[in-house]
């Protein structure tokens, strides 16, 4: 490796995974700025930016390694590299028994297959059906194109609400089902899937269903498996997947679809033409090549979880069964006045998820170094800030 690119590699990780790097750790939390909460910080500040639900520590050193090495044909179109994208289905089919390249679609991250599915599969008159709260993506893009949503409101422990989703599903063109859920972190167990995929389908047997996977490589849940194998042999339905959480590839903008090939093949159709960059695909390869890698970072995230979940514990807040890397804790008081506080201390915390955001705050699970320093922040705010309870007994 030339000095140069040693170089660059030094500007781009952190050395110690303990150790704040403000220059990386400033650089994430793109969606607490842009499209959903603008939170701005003074240039140069150090930032904990837990907002966004991203793995800390960015991609391992074998997917830089791959991604600088590609850089000398940067200048070629994804279809002429010499692993361009048209491979790709076939390296994620390898990885699960039973499936084939037509059997997966890619996409610039797993949004464009969530956005693409609501202009594939709906229309005016065949509605989304969505838990809610849940990820914004299918709302905002069915919201965009006319097609009326049906939100199904959440359990009261905060689980996407089988019933009353498959009751909503009728008649709809899709369905979303993320499992785990965003942003309430709950997961429901393969068996409660599965039953739930065939209870739609015969209530509602042209309903698409998809089931959002983001977080998958998180889930630490004995009942939970993926619903991939489902996928593959029920038709309707599909599961996405994305390189943005725990392979840490977020900015590469890397996802996936994996099912039926006739649902596949409808959303190729809608697919972005070569929307995979050539060195990103080189990354992905090489992330996808390194299981032991994510496997250290579920074990990270959840021993860090843990440390964060204990710190609420002790101030007295409680939080849901988080299966994800990041976690819903009650604070008992508006999310928003203890978010602007934590962003004048440095921390950026998660936006609004109404109807919970009088009472709810979604944190990312950072390094142990950044969720010290943003424990210490907390600590500090939820003992100065008012909480709705005192604020009503004032009145
Ligand atoms: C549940 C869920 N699905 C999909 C996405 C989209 O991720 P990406 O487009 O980076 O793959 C996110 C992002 O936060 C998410 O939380």
């Amino acid at each position: 490796m030339s000095l140069t690119r040693r170089r660059l590699f030094q500007r781009l990780v952190t050395p110690d995974a303990n150790q704040l790097n403000p220059e990386v750790v400033s650089d994430r939390g793109r969606e607490a700025r842009v499209g959903f909460a603008e939170q701005a910080t003074p240039a140069g500040a150090k930032v904990v930016r837990i907002s966004s639900n991203e793995n800390p520590l960015g991609p391992g050193q074998h997917v830089l390694d791959a991604l600088v090495g590609k850089f000398p044909e940067a200048g070629r179109y994804p279809f002429n590299a010499t692993q361009h994208e048209g491979t790709l289905p076939a390296a994620i089919a390898a990885k699960f028994p039973g499936a084939k390249a037509e059997n997966v679609v890619m996409g610039a991250g797993s949004g464009e297959i969530l956005t693409n599915a609501v202009r594939a599969f709906t229309s005016a008159a065949k509605p989304l059906a969505t838990p809610w709260p849940s990820f914004e993506n299918p709302t905002d893009t069915a919201r965009k194109i006319g097609t009326p949503v049906r939100q199904v409101k959440l359990t009261d422990r905060l689980q996407i609400d089988i019933e009353k989703t498959i009751d909503a599903s009728k008649g709809a063109g899709l369905v979303f089902f993320c499992n785990p859920n965003n942003p309430t972190a709950t997961v429901h167990g393969k068996a409660t899937v599965a039953d739930f995929v065939k209870r739609v389908r015969a209530a509602s047997p042209d309903t698409i269903i998809l089931i959002d996977e983001a977080y998958h490589d998180y889930v630490t849940d004995p009942n939970y498996s993926s619903a991939v194998d489902l996928a593959l042999s029920t038709p309707n339905v599909f599961v996405t997947r994305t390189f943005s959480k725990a392979f840490g590839m977020a900015g590469l903008r890397i996802g996936y679809a994996i099912g039926h090939a006739p649902t596949i093949r409808r959303l190729n159709d809608f697919k972005l033409p070569y929307g995979i960059g050539t060195p990103h695909i080189a990354a992905m390869l090489a992330g996808l090549n390194n299981p032991a890698h994510i496997e250290q970072e579920r074990k990270r995230n959840t021993d860090v979880k843990a440390f964060t979940l204990k710190a609420f514990a002790d101030l007295g807040f409680t939080a849901t069964d988080s299966q994800s890397n990041f976690i819903f804790v009650n604070l008992k008081r508006p999310a928003a006045p203890f978010r602007d506080a934590c962003a004048a201390a440095g921390v950026l915390v998660g936006r609004d998820f109404p109807p919970y955001e009088k009472t709810h705050c979604r944190f990312s699970i950072g390094t142990m170094a950044e969720m010290q320093w943003a424990v210490d922040v907390f600590r500090k705010v939820l003992g100065t800030t008012t909480t709705t309870a005192s604020k009503e007994r004032r009145r």
